[in-house]
């Protein structure tokens, strides 16, 4: 266990010139660990502290898939470096947080210089130059009349301002949203009616005012709009994330433009986990050529060191809601929206974003990674069902193996928990890491779906150290890969 001292009791010096007949308070200063205990914390301690006060049923899910073995010390462009020197390629990128690589130099510059400039940080009182020219970089770069932005600290948040702006620009008559199977908008309260996942549902008793169709289904959208005159907004997810990577034609989205002008209904794309160059367009609704009227950013607009998120509307939606004085504080900036440094940050991400050209190279490289990613599909179509996305949005779909394994293997599958079954993610995840330092991620909503959405610095030579890594695991077969997994669950 962590070694800490015990409470001290710490006296409060007298006040110079000020005579107290009171009894001198005594604080006692609480065990405390200092930023020098957290870095060098042991990997047994941190996971104490992570059961004690985190999360202990995640924990759970950690040791299945051996992650809980892993400490990670530094980071730096494509790679972690964790407690024993072993370097760790990164295609998960934090759900698509990570599109400038750990640690880019520009970024950490600016950090330095402006905490060196001794800037100032909470932006209520007086409005702030720094959230003023992140605002306006976001309006240069967005497309059409989305000009007036909020800044939050999350994707949920940004998305929660988004469906709020909407709703009030719907105005009263239109109250009800459409969303679509499978999707993700966040946690938050409000979001979650719009996240279609029993499991984060739970019990939460939701708004009530919602309407699911099928992703891009244009029929079943027409067919809500036409039924139901109370539809005033519809949210999507521009390239389902959660879902397991799912896009929808060009033709869907000018499709849906041209309904949503027909009836009068807003539309909110979530852009939070593909936008921000990730699909080879700054924003994945670009590839389509049309415009919503409310857009989501957040994950990498923090440039992948601090918190930064953004609700974009149209000058009009936002008029509608907010414009007056009267309403102007509806939905003004949080405690946090707009802090300096964290715009600083993100407004020298959006810089380099297109002085490195990374949004070119999501798109080059990452066409180059799903060419790979086929040439494996032909050469193990047992076990590859699809590959599929865009840019550094990628879906590796593995075929359900529940009913092709081997019957003695069966048994042994049964035991494993719930989220394993059936799913080969899990257990050639589990393999890239422990035998090849290679870090992907898993998807919520479809259990066969590797998620591959490396930083877009991503270069052709960590494609190949990827895809080598991959064939390796593949290459044992589907008996070997679930029997090894199977055998290291075993030894823990
Ligand atoms: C499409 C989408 N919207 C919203 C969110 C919520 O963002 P956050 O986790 O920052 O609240 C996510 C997070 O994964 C997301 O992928």
């Amino acid at each position: 266990m962590l070694d800490t001292p015990n409470r001290v009791a710490v006296e409060a010096p007298p006040l110079e010139g000020v005579e107290s007949t009171k009894a001198p308070v005594r604080v006692s200063r609480p065990n405390l660990l200092t930023v020098a205990d957290a870095k060098t914390m042991s990997l047994v301690d941190m996971t104490e502290l992570f059961k004690d006060h985190i999360n202990p049923g995640q924990l759970h899910f950690m040791k299945l898939l051996g992650f809980h073995k892993v400490k990670i010390e530094t980071a730096s462009g494509m790679y972690y470096t964790d407690q024993n020197g072993r370097k760790i390629l990164d295609f998960f990128g934090g759900f698509g947080s990570l599109a400038f690589g750990h640690n880019h130099p520009r970024i950490i510059e600016a950090r330095k210089q402006f905490q060196n400039e001794d800037r100032h940080e909470i932006a209520i009182a007086f409005m702030s130059q720094y959230a003023s020219a992140l605002a306006k970089n976001l309006a240069e770069i967005a497309p059409g009349d989305l000009d007036m932005v909020f800044l939050g600290s999350s994707g949920s948040e940004a998305m929660e301002a988004a469906i709020k702006v909407a709703e009030r620009a719907a105005g009263p008559k239109r109250p009800k949203i459409v969303y679509a199977q499978n999707s993700f908008h966040g946690k938050t309260k409000g979001v979650l009616s719009l996240t279609d996942s029993e499991l984060y549902r739970g019990e939460f008793q939701l708004t009530g005012n919602t309407v699911k169709v099928p992703f891009g289904d244009i029929d079943a959208i027409r067919a809500a709009f036409e039924a139901d005159p109370e539809i005033g907004v519809i949210v999507l997810e521009t390239i389902q994330g959660g879902g397991g990577i799912i896009e929808a034609p060009v033709e869907f989205w000018q499709q849906l433009r041209a309904l949503c002008d027909k009836h009068g209904v807003l539309w909110i794309a979530d852009e939070v986990q593909c936008g921000m160059g990730r699909s080879g367009h700054f924003f994945a609704f670009e590839k389509a050529g049309v415009v919503p009227d409310v857009t989501a950013l957040a994950k990498s607009l923090g440039a992948g060191k601090c918190a930064m998120a953004a609700m974009i509307a149209t000058r009009d939606v936002y008029m509608k809601a907010y414009g007056s004085p009267k309403t102007a504080m509806i939905h003004a900036q949080a405690t946090f929206g707009g802090i300096g440094e964290a715009c600083v940050t993100a407004i020298e991400g959006l810089n380099v974003m297109y002085d490195e050209d990374l949004i070119g190279n999501a798109e080059k490289v990452g066409s180059y990674l799903i060419s790979r990613l086929n040439e494996l599909k032909a050469k193990y179509p047992q076990i590859i069902k699809d590959v599929r996305g865009s840019g550094f949005m990628v879906g590796l779909e593995f075929q359900d193996f529940s009913q092709t394994l081997p019957a003695l293997l069966r048994p042994m599958v049964a035991l494993l928990d719930d989220k394993l079954k059936g799913s080969l993610s899990g257990f050639v995840g589990a393999e890239l890491l422990r035998d090849h330092n290679v870090l992907v991620a898993f998807t919520e909503y479809n259990r066969n779906v590797i998620r591959l959405e490396p930083p877009l610095v991503c270069g052709t030579e960590h494609v190949d150290e990827f895809i080598t890594a991959l064939d390796k695991v593949l290459g044992r077969g589907i008996v070997r890969i679930v029997r090894d997994f199977i055998g290291s669950q075993a030894k823990k």
